[in-house]
């Protein structure tokens, strides 16, 4: 089954992508969070590629494709989710062509809905672990004693999470991504989630949604 989560920008996409990482066996790719971890390196492209993400703006698409290659060449799991890509209908091209390689096809597109208000303010509150990268909420799941409960490392707020940033992440998302939701929903492969709710509530309706049964099945 592949699956690919859309939404704007703090709508969910990366916590749930946890969740059915670790409780229902899918292999998890994160663009941003390989984005992140190539501007972290310190090298030349590094260094360009951290200017992009903290402007905002979308990383260009040949980088989007290498990255996109390499995963799949590795990838054997018959469970895969793609966060954060597509984000434009050339990207929409690269997953096609990508996926009709290996001889495959996506099953489904969750698009996380939620209010432009109650995306700023869970950018603002966000804090991720810098070493294994996990999600926090100072709202909703504030960490104990300010540091990751998993390996305690230091949580950190992303550069790009700025009000200012932000409107430009949000606007390149109307622009660029809103298309591609068209897309999938004129293939028949649209699934809207009610991104408001509950971490728990979500992660149902996507179980739902893509037909997985059970709680943890393991899988
Ligand atoms: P990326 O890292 O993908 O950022 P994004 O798409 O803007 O999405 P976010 O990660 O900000 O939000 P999310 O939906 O994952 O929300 P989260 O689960 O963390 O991309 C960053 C940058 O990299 C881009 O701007 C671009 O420069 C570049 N890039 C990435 N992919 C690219 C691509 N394909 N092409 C080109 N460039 C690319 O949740 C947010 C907060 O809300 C957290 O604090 C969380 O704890 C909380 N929360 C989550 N769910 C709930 C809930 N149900 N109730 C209450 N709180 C909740
Ligand atoms: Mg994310």
């Amino acid at each position: 089954m592949v699956v690919v989560f859309l939404g704007p920008p703090g709508s969910g996409k990366g916590t749930q992508a946890e969740r059915l990482r670790d409780e229902y066996g899918f292999t998890h790719f994160d663009t941003g969070a390989a984005l992140r971890a190539e501007a972290a390196s310190g090298s030349d492209f590094g260094r360009r590629i951290a200017a992009i993400i903290e402007g905002g703006n979308l990383v260009p698409l040949e980088v989007i494709r290498e990255l996109v290659v390499r995963f799949l060449a590795g990838c054997d799991s018959d469970r895969v989710l793609f966060d954060g890509f597509p984000r434009n209908l050339d990207q929409a091209e690269v997953l096609e062509a990508g996926l009709a390689g290996i001889g495959d096809d996506l099953d489904h597109a969750i698009f996380l809905q939620l209010s432009q208000d109650a995306l700023l303010g869970r950018i603002v509150n966000r804090r991720i672990c810098a070493s294994c990268g996990a999600i926090y909420s100072l709202v909703t799941s504030p960490p104990p004693g300010g540091m990751c409960p998993l390996d305690g490392g230091e949580l950190l707020q992303r550069k790009d999470d700025t009000p200012e940033v932000f409107t430009n992440r949000l606007r390149v998302y109307m622009e660029q991504t809103v298309p591609v939701l068209d897309l999938y929903r004129n293939r028949g492969l649209l699934r809207e989630v009610d991104g408001a709710r509950t971490v728990e509530n979500v992660t149902q309706s996507i179980l739902r949604v893509v037909g997985i049964d059970g709680v943890g099945d393991g899988a």
